[in-house]
Order: C-alpha cells, then sequence, then structure tokens
C-alpha cells in the first residue's frame, strides 16, 4: 500500500494566514497539520508517501524532507492548479502506479489513525473504502446516502442533504480509481470532484464500501475547526515541564513547558503547550492554548487560542480568546494620546474589538 496526501489547494477560507504561508503547515497544539497525517500512514505501516503539492511547495518540502525522519520515503507530485481532488489522483498515476494506496487529505487530523480501516481493506480488498461520520452540518461536506449499509450516492456540498453522514478525507482506492478520474468532467465550480469519481466506482458495480467512524476526526479548513482540532489534541497532552517556571508561578494540569520557555510570575491553566524559548511573564494563559516557539507574552490574559512562532503581546487590558495569531505580530497599546487603535493589518485579516 502507498500513500497520497493531498497538499496543494488554495486555502481560501484561511486568509489571510495562507497568503503567506500553507494551511497544512499551520500548527495544531505546536505540530504542523501535515505532520499528524503522515504519522497515521506509517503507524499503519505505509512507508511510500506521495505528497501532492501547489503554490507552496518550497515550504513544504522544507518541512518535511524526505521523510526519513519518519523512516518513510516520501515523493513530491506536482499539482499545476488546484483542479479537484480528483484530478490529484490524475496526475499521481505515474507515482502510484498499480498499487492499492491510502488518499489523506493534508488538512485533516483523525484520532485513532488510519490502522483499522487498512487492515479491513487489505482482508477484504474492495475497490474503495471511504470512511463517514456524523455530522451537525451536512451540507458543508461531501454526503453519502446508504441503502442497507451500501453506498448509494455521493453528493458534494449539498443544499437538501441526505444523511447526515460527511464523507472524512481519508479514502482507499485500489488502481481502478484512475478509470474513474480519466471517465469524469469537471464540476460548475470546475473541479475534478472526488465524490463524483467515487459515484462512477458506484455506478459501474465496482466495490465500494463504507466504514462509519466513531472517533473525532477534524477537517482544519476553518479557523473555528482548527482551535476544536487543537482542544482536542491538547485534551490527550500530560503534564511535562522541560523550561524553567519561577516560584511565584502556577502551572497545572495538561501543560507542557518546552526546552528553554520560562515563565515568571504567570498562571497556567492547561491544557496548553507553551513552545521552546517562550517567555511569559505577569500573565494568565487558559485552557486549549498553543504558543508557538521564540513568543513573549507579557501582561496578556489569553485562552483557547492559537499563538504563531515569534510573535509578542504586551499590556492587554482584555482577555484574548478563540484567536489564531500570526506569525511575528505585535500586539501592544499605542502610547499617549488621544487614546486610540493603531493597526497595520494584512488583507483580509477579522478583529473583533470592544
Ligand atoms: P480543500 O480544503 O477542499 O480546498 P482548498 O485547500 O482549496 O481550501 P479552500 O476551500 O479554503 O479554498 O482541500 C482539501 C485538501 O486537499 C487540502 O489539504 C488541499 C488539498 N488539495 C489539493 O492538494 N489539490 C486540489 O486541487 C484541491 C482542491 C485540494
Amino acid at each position: 500500500m502507498k500513500g497520497l496526501i493531498l497538499s496543494g489547494g488554495k486555502g481560501t477560507r484561511l486568509r489571510p494566514l495562507t497568503h503567506t504561508q500553507a494551511k497544512q503547515l499551520v500548527p495544531v497544539a505546536n505540530k504542523p497539520i501535515l505532520f499528524y497525517g503522515i504519522e497515521a500512514l506509517v503507524e499503519s505501516g505505509i512507508k511510500d508517501i506521495g505528497i501532492v503539492v501547489g503554490e507552496t511547495k518550497a515550504e513544504i518540502r522544507e518541512a518535511v524532507g524526505n521523510g526519513s525522519r519518519w523512516g518513510a520515503r516520501i515523493a513530491y507530485i506536482e499539482q499545476s492548479a488546484p483542479l479537484g481532488l480528483a484530478h490529484a489522483v490524475k496526475i499521481s498515476e505515474g507515482y502510484l502506479k498499480k498499487d492499492p494506496f491510502v488518499m489523506y487529505l493534508g488538512d485533516n487530523i483523525i484520532t485513532g489513525g488510519v490502522l483499522p480501516f487498512v487492515e479491513r481493506f487489505v482482508r477484504e480488498r474492495p475497490n474503495s473504502q471511504i470512511l463517514l461520520a456524523h455530522v451537525p452540518n451536512p451540507s458543508e461536506f461531501g454526503v453519502a446516502e446508504l441503502s442497507k449499509g451500501r453506498v448509494v450516492r455521493l453528493e458534494e456540498k449539498p443544499k437538501k442533504p441526505k444523511s447526515d453522514l460527511a464523507l472524512v478525507g481519508v479514502y482507499l482506492f485500489d488502481s481502478t480509481i484512475f478509470e474513474a478520474v480519466n471517465a469524469i468532467k469537471p464540476s460548475k465550480r470546475n473541479e475534478l470532484e472526488i465524490t463524483d469519481a467515487i459515484q462512477y466506482l458506484i455506478r459501474k458495480k465496482f466495490n465500494v464500501q463504507s466504514h462509519i467512524i466513531d472517533g473525532w476526526w477534524k477537517d482544519t479548513g476553518k479557523l473555528e475547526d482548527i482551535l476544536e482540532a487543537n482542544r482536542l489534541v491538547l485534551d490527550s497532552k500530560q503534564l511535562c515541564i522541560e523550561g524553567s517556571v519561577d516560584k511565584n508561578s502556577r502551572v497545572e494540569f495538561k501543560v507542557v513547558v518546552s526546552k528553554g520557555a520560562s515563565i515568571v510570575n504567570s498562571s497556567i491553566r492547561g491544557p496548553a503547550v507553551i513552545g521552546e524559548n517562550v517567555r511569559i511573564v505577569n500573565s494568565y494563559i487558559g485552557p486549549f492554548t498553543s504558543i508557538d516557539r521564540d513568543v513573549y507574552l507579557e501582561n496578556v490574559e489569553l485562552e483557547h487560542s492559537i499563538v504563531l512562532q515569534h510573535s509578542k503581546i504586551k499590556n492587554i487590558r482584555k482577555r484574548i480568546s478563540d484567536s489564531l495569531i500570526g506569525k511575528n505580530v505585535v500586539i501592544e497599546p499605542s502610547n499617549g494620546r488621544p487614546e486610540s487603535y493603531q493597526f497595520m493589518v494584512g488583507d483580509n485579516s477579522s478583529f473583533k474589538i470592544h
């Protein structure tokens, strides 16, 4: 079995972050989202992984390398434009050849990994196995309609969904999928849709199995979903303190304080991860917060948020929550009169201020 991770795309829903970085490299609990996918594939015994890359290819290569750190062999497959998930499969035929493979969307995280699904696929040898999850908002996903346990129809983001079963971003295929991706035509949004390709397999009476997952799964395409994934991953951490915590500080519950970090006169209530060389002074860090490396916080209250590397936040009177703060961001009060807000903010940013 091989792996195929899709890490191209546009990432429009995560602008402005995706103006300057690949969304698959945004960290969840201080680890790039993409690494969760690589680890899930490696844990299921897959060593050969192709990563489909687009505009952000240089950055992804730089972060991932050749895969030796996971004991895997990673190859890069360039997609000229984000023309759809089925298009990504189509251009990967030369790499995948006749091997069955797991296709994993590079912005998805799934608990419990993919080993049980790979084992079932190898044992039962269907042409395709799709994973489904019950969701409250099916019209935002590809939705499956089942009849007596069999998949009869798939629809991409339907206005009137026929079920609450969303397609999870992990799919298993054998090489019959190439017949499908070569036969289908682009959709209204001009993409080759993987749902259309799977629908083709169903229509041609190939064996498409489904599997309803019981663990959690997150498609991190939007801000709320990244924060939610961060919350779920942090919850599984244990207290681990490698950095320094002075005697006036309190660190309690599932908190990771990484090497070189220093906590001074502050209170940290987990689950939370504090990255390398972070300095936190006179501050409160509340649950479900990830602070990436080299961040400086002083006189700040922060919770349920992610702060990326090298940012600095100082002397903020109100608590900051439910926020994703990019790299090298500076937030501090302006001095002097009149009291005013002063911004230098990139395109597509959003603020909520009292
Ligand atoms: P999506 O989240 O569906 O698409 P997107 O990345 O373009 O995001 P947005 O809707 O916010 O503009 O993509 C799921 C994953 O598949 C993601 O990791 C990007 C990747 N992908 C490709 O590699 N090639 C493609 O042609 C598409 C559409 C997505």
